[in-house]
């Protein structure tokens, strides 16, 4: 059967302070009232039953979870004691369905993108399901082309494509955030993709993976599997490390019973994990600033102004491509174009105050 896994961890500090310890980036009211959690679950919602749909997420999050998307049994949200990175985040829940269906095939999707359209987002997970269910050993990702040399991606360097496959593709070799100079190269040779982050497989296709290339984390995630009572021991122990390093680039270079294949997902599809990339999806005012809450500008363009203060004004002049994001408990001021550096910041307030 067909099932979907929302992998939804991670804390999103470089949208501080929007985001904040216990409530992280994927479940703030983002853009038009929705969280990037429930666009996520919006985009696969009636592609399989709301039984098959799962969501991994910090313990401390399950709650809010499952009140941003109640028609999920609340047996389905999959809460960590900690996060162990993306590898834990996939192969435990994958290990559940196993359990109660072992032809089980899984697409692990985001809540960390918007992606448009949406039906052309779905036609490419159908035809990803159906590769998945033709080939066994297929393990899929989905291509965007890339339009920067941006190191925090993977690269999916295209071979030939496959016979029937409607635009998919082999992979030759799955790299994970390259150096700056392997990223330029690949970009400018035209022949890689960007990993979307997205992946569709057999749940044993990937559990055969884990037991040749990380025993260690098979073993952990069977036992937990047979004795779920002993998570919060047997859950922090896991190694720490994300599924693309663990799994994809070393199937991708022959090092397991598997083959990398790619899906193109030739649509919009934006990673939205700075205040820069953030922007362009809140509404315009007159000047070219992108606002949310109560704003005033006076020769101000190309600025992303957030206030979420409710008996307050945020005017600004004079100022151009900066962020401006005031909340109950801090204000922000950083160029839209230092937004990576919101992380060391965040970081550095922790420290003093
Ligand atoms: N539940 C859970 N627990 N989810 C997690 C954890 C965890 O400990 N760690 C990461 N995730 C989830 C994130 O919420 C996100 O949806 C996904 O796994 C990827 O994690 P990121 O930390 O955002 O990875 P990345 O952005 O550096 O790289 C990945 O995504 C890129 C595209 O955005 C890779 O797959 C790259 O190859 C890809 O290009
Ligand atoms: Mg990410």
């Amino acid at each position: 059967m067909r099932h979907v896994l929302i992998i939804a961890g991670g804390s999103g500090t470089r949208l501080w302070p929007l985001s904040r310890q216990g409530e992280p980036k994927q479940l703030l009211d983002l853009i038009d009232g929705l969280s990037l959690l429930r666009m996520s679950y919006e985009r696969v919602r009636g592609l399989v039953s709301d039984d098959n749909i799962l969501v991994c997420t910090g313990a401390d999050y399950a709650d809010v979870v499952a009140s941003q998307l109640p028609e999920l049994p609340r047996g389905n949200i999959l809460g960590e004691p900690v996060g162990r990175d993306s590898l834990n985040a996939v192969a435990w829940p994958a290990a559940l369905i196993a359990d109660k269906d072992p032809d089980a095939v899984i697409a692990t999707v985001t809540a960390d993108h918007i992606i448009r359209p949406v039906a052309d987002f779905r036609a490419a997970l159908d035809r990803a399901f159906s590769l998945t269910e033709q080939e066994s050993d297929a393990m899929v990702t989905f291509g965007v082309v890339p339009t920067e040399p941006n190191t925090g991606y993977g690269y999916l360097h295209r071979g030939l494509r496959l016979p029937g496959g409607q635009g998919a593709c082999e992979v030759l070799e799955f790299a994970e955030k390259p150096s700056p100079e392997l990223a330029r190269r690949y970009l400018d040779s035209g022949e890689y993709w960007w990993n979307s982050g997205m992946f569709v497989w057999r749940a044993a296709t990937l559990l055969d993976v884990l037991a040749e290339l990380r025993p260690t984390t098979r073993a952990a995630i069977d036992e937990l599997v047979a004795d779920p009572a002993r998570l919060a021991e047997i859950y922090p122990r896991l190694e720490k490390i994300s599924v693309d390093f663990a799994v994809m680039e070393p199937v991708s270079r022959g090092r397991a019973d598997a083959r990398v294949v790619a899906v193109p997902l030739d649509i919009q599809w934006y990673d939205v994990g700075s205040f820069e990339t953030l922007a362009p999806h809140l509404p315009d005012d007159r000047h070219g600033n992108h606002v949310r809450g109560l704003t005033v500008s006076l020769d101000a363009d190309g600025n992303l102004l957030i206030n979420q203060r409710p008996n307050a004004v945020l005017a600004v002049a004079g100022l151009h491509r900066m962020a401006v994001v005031t909340t109950d408990r801090a204000t922000l001021v950083v160029p839209l174009a230092d937004s990576q550096r919101v992380k060391a910041l965040v970081a550095e307030v922790a420290a003093q105050v």
